[in-house]
């Protein structure tokens, strides 16, 4: 039996690294999936393909001895294997439209796709059960994760996520679109995150201060986001990038890109850990042409995405 599941990548709206610290963060999905596909095998050896290469290791293999990308994988499938007492192995492909390491969420989409397809191959688990299985493969290569993407990248829409009490649906009409910009400088989530730990460890009242208003503009937009209000996301973005900016996780190239989409975007910011990645800005069907000509004009590596509602799906 094959089985396949796929998920959406995520762009955070509003309120990365202070999630970590316990704030609210708003994520939106986006229409860029990562599809896995599982089946097992009579091996035993769980052998997992994808762009990022191929790895095959015996069903005995421990965890802690695997040092690749694809561990979260390898983490899904033995725990399958070891729950359910399974001799065998099991094949796992990866397709993704979601470039990796550049703060869409290719790790929580590939994390949460690949627990739905392993584990559908053994039992059917629930979505909250699939996100606590996700959320434990993604720890093994990044153990200071809030939660927040794979959270979104299973239920899909728009969410409020807060580490310690979930997610809520946000009721959006929205009918934005954002332009992904490609710094082209690939990151590490793990490394900036604890690069913001070491400035909240020598800053802590400003930190504070930070998270604080944090919170007021995240309570303030939810009202403008029901609304589609798209003139005060854009202002709160811009008011957002300034949080990230005091924090270190932006650089030159990021504000370089930031001042490109100014005047023709609602509003632009850092989505996801920053210190490279990409940046987001905030349009509609009035300005997407002319920020996107404007883009390519200097060579700027972009794309739209519009919100994807759906999360995740199996087949
Ligand atoms: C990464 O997409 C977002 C961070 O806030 C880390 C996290 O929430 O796990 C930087």
């Amino acid at each position: 039996m094959i089985l396949k599941a796929s998920a959406p990548g995520k762009v955070i709206l509003f309120g990365e690294h202070f999630v970590v610290y316990g704030k609210k963060a708003i994520l939106a999905s986006i229409d860029k999936r990562v599809t896995v596909t599982s089946e097992k095998n009579e091996e035993n050896t769980i052998s997992v393909k994808s762009n990022l290469g191929q790895l095959t290791e015996s069903n005995t293999v421990l965890i802690e001895e695997i040092n690749s990308p694809l561990k979260p994988f390898f983490y899904i499938a033995k725990s399958m294997i070891d729950q359910f007492k399974f001799k065998g192995g099991i094949n796992i492909v990866i397709n993704s439209e979601i470039p990796s390491g550049i703060g869409l969420g290719s790790s929580s989409a590939c994390c949460v796709a690949g627990a739905a397809s392993i584990s559908n191959l053994f039992t059917k688990l629930s979505r909250e059960e699939i996100i606590d299985l996700a959320i434990k493969a993604e720890q093994t290569i990044f153990k200071d994760t809030s939660g927040a993407d794979c959270t979104v990248c299973t239920h899909g829409g728009i969410i409020e996520y807060e580490k310690n009490a979930g997610f809520k649906k946000i009721n959006s009409k929205n009918n934005f679109i954002l332009i992904i910009i490609n710094s082209g400088q690939t990151h590490s989530t793990n490394l900036t995150v604890s690069k913001v730990k070491n400035f909240k460890e020598k800053n802590e009242e400003q930190f504070l201060t930070l998270c604080e208003k944090e919170e007021l503009l995240i309570e303030n937009i939810k009202q403008a986001l029901e609304k589609n209000d798209l003139t005060a996301i854009g202002k709160s973005m811009i008011e957002n990038q300034k949080y990230l900016e005091e924090i270190g996780v932006s650089n030159d190239k990021l504000r370089e890109m930031l001042v490109s989409v100014e005047n023709s975007s609602y509003g632009a910011k850092i989505t996801g850990a920053g210190e490279g990645g990409c940046i987001i800005a905030l349009t509609d069907d009035s300005n997407l042409e002319k920020t996107m000509n404007y883009l390519r004009s200097k060579n700027y590596e972009c794309f739209s995405v519009k919100i994807d509602s759906k999360g995740l799906d199996t087949f």
